[in-house]
């Protein structure tokens, strides 16, 4: 079953006196537990998508239906409903909140939802057990490396254990190591969890874990290839 449709959507930013079109005509249909991979050049329209997606942004024209809502229908509260129940994000710069432990960012995730205190702790004590950082649960963010943030951020992305995850360039600080260490563990809440990624990038290191690599290119679908990794494990990719 389709939990993401995409119909002829189209997105325009105002510039100037006109419209610059940063998607154009774009039509995707994501199922349950995809790890799928937005690829292309800087400019292409990943972060557009990505953010019509998770309802942060609406589109001009076309329709975005993410489970089962219609992303131009919603209002304010009805999007930040849905983002806050269904969504996790995982943005390039971690976003993480640096006054507060590793333990409160991902804890910061839940004090929205209607959880007594000690199933959020459960809830946050199995978040970071999933990203290998229960013994970081009392640094700051400053404590950690790159690398520790972004598991943090993972984390706090995957708390809720949303059906969507989606992931903004969520490697490019990261080095060799560290990148494949964050591609295993999504790929292993991908198969425990089933939840839907989507990964904007254009590392190349992050291709060869994904299941399906849709290319994008002057905010239109370029190309949408299902990966067999039986068929492909010799190639390098
Ligand atoms: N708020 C905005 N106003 C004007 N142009 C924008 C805005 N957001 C994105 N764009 C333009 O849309 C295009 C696609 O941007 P983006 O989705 O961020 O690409 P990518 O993530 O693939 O690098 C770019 O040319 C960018 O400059
Ligand atoms: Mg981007």
């Amino acid at each position: 079953m389709a939990i993401i449709e995409i119909n002829n959507l189209v997105k325009k930013f105002p510039v100037g006196k006109g419209f610059f079109t940063a998607l154009n005509d774009v039509n995707l249909t994501f199922g349950e537990g995809e790890f799928t991979g937005l690829v292309g050049p800087s400019g292409s329209g990943k972060t557009t998508l990505l953010n019509i997606i998770g309802s942060l942004d609406t589109p001009s024209e076309g329709s975005a239906v993410v489970l089962e809502k219609s992303i131009a229908e919603l209002t304010h509260k009805q999007s930040a409903k849905l983002r806050n129940q269904h969504i996790g994000f995982i943005f390039q710069t971690y976003n993480l909140l640096p006054v507060y432990t590793v333990y409160e960012n991902v804890e910061f995730a839940l004090l929205l939802q209607n959880m007594n205190g000690t199933e959020r702790k459960k809830a946050v004590m199995q978040a970071l057990e999933w990203v290998g950082l229960t013994d970081k649960i009392k640094s700051k963010p400053n404590m950690l490396s790159g690398g520790e943030c972004q598991r943090v951020a993972i984390a706090r992305s995957m708390v809720k254990k949303p059906q969507i995850v989606l992931a903004d360039e969520p490697t490019a600080n990261l080095d060799s190591k560290n990148s494949h260490h964050i591609l295993q563990t999504m790929e292993k809440l991908n198969e425990e969890l089933k939840t839907t990624f989507i990964f904007a990038t254009h590392d190349e290191k992050v291709m060869k874990y994904m299941k399906r690599i849709i290319s994008l290119k002057d905010g239109q679908v370029d190309n949408d290839v299902q990966i067999n990794h039986s068929e492909t494990s010799n190639l390098k990719l």
